[in-house]
């Protein structure tokens, strides 16, 4: 398949819904899609499962020969069906390792052959997708035209283009998140135990917020730096965390104490992604869940 593709942040996903359907473009409706990465040897190796409406649909292995090409019609994919998906992503995680997971909420739309995604990408924000999907043989002029077009009604603007796939844009938000949570470090007040901690968390609509640890005399009674974050998260009106760096002076992996690990598993879910490392040290990403197996819960009184 060749497609004239475009992708572009979507500062208002409501309007492009609208503008789309009033285009008169088919509405498919919504899938969730989970797109784990693999750190391959050689080009890219995704496991895509989906769901839509609470059931599966089907599953596959999707694997890339080259991916950095940025003519049209040029990538070579082969797209493998799964019928068992868990156990494959298991033993792929455990013989290669987990570069990146891409979950996403997609709405479909079909406008000509021009498919319209509206995508809620977790720990990025919104996103829009236009694929001129080819006819055979084609010069690609008319699919580029109606891209064009569609493009032209939903109003995208230049400013929001942005190139690259979802997995290369997460794995540069997780090095800035990092380098956040590195900048903030430096305001540490750690004057008792000398060991600074910066911690940035992103919320779900991709907006990045930071703390670090702050000591007192009564030297237990100081605050982390996750739980410092966590305050000007909730502060500036957010309630889920979608993802979190932890940085540490003087400690390559510096893993959130036991405390914290419960504060942010009260915003977080089990598979939220936490960067444990350095800005340009080792680096370790593990999950809320793995830090804080059988976490306490309590539904709060009505
Ligand atoms: N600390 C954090 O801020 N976060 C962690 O994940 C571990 C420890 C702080 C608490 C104290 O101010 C200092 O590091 C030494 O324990």
């Amino acid at each position: 398949m060749r497609n004239v593709e475009l992708k572009a942040r979507d500062p208002d996903p409501a309007r492009s819904l609208e503008r789309a359907l009033a285009l008169g473009a088919d509405d498919r409706g919504e899938i969730a899609q989970r797109d784990t990465y693999f750190a391959a040897a050689r080009g890219r190796l995704k496991l895509r499962e989906q769901e839509a409406g609470g059931s599966p649909l089907w599953d596959e292995l999707i694997g890339y020969s080259r991916v950095d090409s940025s003519e049209p019609g040029t990538s070579n994919y082969l797209r493998v069906p799964v019928a068992d998906a868990a156990p494959l992503r298991e033993a792929l995680d455990a013989a290669y390792g987990t570069l990146v997971t891409v979950t996403k909420r997609r709405r479909v739309l079909l406008w000509e052959n021009v498919r319209i995604h509206l995508d809620e990408v977790e720990g990025l924000g919104s996103y829009l997708e236009l694929e001129g999907v080819a006819d055979p043989g084609s010069d690609l002029s008319a699919e580029h035209d109606r891209v064009e077009l569609v493009r032209r009604e939903l109003g995208i603007e230049d400013q929001d283009l942005v190139t690259g796939s979802y997995s290369d844009l997460l794995m540069s938000a997780s090095d800035h998140l990092m380098r956040a949570a590195d900048e903030v470090m430096r305001t540490a007040y750690a004057p008792y135990s000398h060991f600074p901690v910066g911690v940035a968390l992103r919320a779900p609509d991709g907006s990045i917020h930071v703390g670090s640890n702050v000591e007192n005399a009564s030297y237990p009674q100081g605050q982390c730096a996750e739980t410092s974050a966590i305050g000007a998260l909730i502060a500036a009106g957010h309630t889920r965390i979608a993802e979190v760096a932890v940085t540490a002076e003087l400690m390559d992996i510096c893993p959130p104490c036991g405390g914290c690990r419960q504060r942010l598993a009260e915003f977080a879910s089990p598979d939220t992604r936490v960067h444990l490392g350095r800005p340009d040290g080792p680096r370790e990403t593990t999950t809320v869940g793995e830090l804080l197996p059988l976490a306490f819960e309590l539904d709060p009184p009505a």
